[in-house]
């Protein structure tokens, strides 16, 4: 891995398995001091509830220190280019945990100063989410590579990291979105050079279930595009809806999952997210023990454990 990371793409599937090893270790061995000494900032352009939960506890139960800054209460709210941000934070912090709206700026912070820079969300990915995901799916269901996951949906942020991330994970995926919402271009090109025809984006959910042991959405108005609220919601909630009956169409034993946070009757049945295959609050869970393991990685203290 380089300093940062910023795509899902950012990882091999090697550097994923060591992840996933460690955040095993980390859901028993909560505790340690392998970040003392070590302050990150966690700099959020948007609201959260478990990303900023889930860094800030992980950081606190590894010795370290988050500083949450609340983006609109900075300078960068009256026009300081992130640039100068990013050189400033390096003067003080040993990291940046940064949530956004533009995937530029990720990468502005990230090249403008010497700090590892965490994605915790863009408008083009979530790969911290992902990372969370694909270890959830290969301790609910076993080996990745024998898996087929079904995104149903918006083709969103959460959507191009699950596409990506399957793809380097070596598990199929298969994505159905309306024509008018398709994933990121240069996303799907990259997962298809990666995983050739295990990678499918189709506008049909029901085909994109068949034969799936993971059926995923997200919601269909992501932050920033609530001014297209109610054009969203007439145009996905007739056909990409997650039912019982859509649940019926993929594999018998598949489980549901979910970034969260969840609207239920928009883009899932309550019925489905509160029933029996629903995996999403130990899909939140692995937020916290995986981003410690990354931030174990991303700071060389692998060793530490
Ligand atoms: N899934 C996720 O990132 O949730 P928050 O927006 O609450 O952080
Ligand atoms: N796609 C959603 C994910 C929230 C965790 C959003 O960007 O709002």
């Amino acid at each position: 891995m380089e300093k940062d990371f910023l795509s899902i793409a950012d990882m091999t599937r090697h550097d994923m398995a060591e992840i996933f090893a460690i955040a095993s270790r980390l859901r028993h061995y909560k505790y340690g001091r392998q970040l003392e000494n070590k302050t990150i900032a966690l700099l959020f352009e948007k609201p959260s509830t478990r990303t900023r939960l889930s860094f800030e506890a992980g950081i606190i139960h590894l010795g370290g220190s988050p500083i949450y800054m609340d983006a609109s209460s900075t300078q960068i709210s009256r026009g300081e280019t992130v640039e100068d941000t990013a050189r400033t934070m390096e003067r003080f912090v040993d990291g940046v945990v940064a949530r956004v709206f533009k995937h530029e700026t990720l990468v502005g912070l990230a090249g403008r100063s010497r700090l590892p820079v965490i994605n915790a969300l863009s408008d083009l990915e979530h790969p911290c989410q992902v990372l969370a995901d694909l270890f959830t799916i290969k301790e609910k269901k076993g080996d990745l590579e024998r898996q087929k996951v079904a995104f149903v949906g918006d083709g969103n942020n959460v959507c191009n990291s699950l596409i990506l991330g399957c793809a380097i994970a070596g598990a199929g995926i298969s994505v159905a979105v309306p024509e008018s919402h398709r994933p990121n271009d240069k996303v799907v090109s990259m997962a298809k050079k990666i995983a050739g025809d295990r990678v499918e984006v189709v506008t049909e959910p029901d085909e994109a279930v068949r034969d799936a042991s993971v059926v995923y959405t997200d919601v269909f108005v992501s932050m920033g595009d609530e001014a297209t609220r109610e054009r969203r919601l007439q145009e996905f909630v007739p056909k990409y809806q997650v039912t019982e009956r859509l649940m019926s169409m993929a594999k018998g034993d598949s489980i549901f999952m979910h970034c969260l946070p969840a609207h239920r009757g928009e883009e899932v049945q309550a019925e489905v997210i509160d029933g029996g295959r629903s995996v999403v609050f130990d899909q939140a869970e692995n937020r916290l023990h995986v981003q410690k393991a990354l931030l174990l990685k991303i700071f060389n203290l692998i060793s530490y454990l």
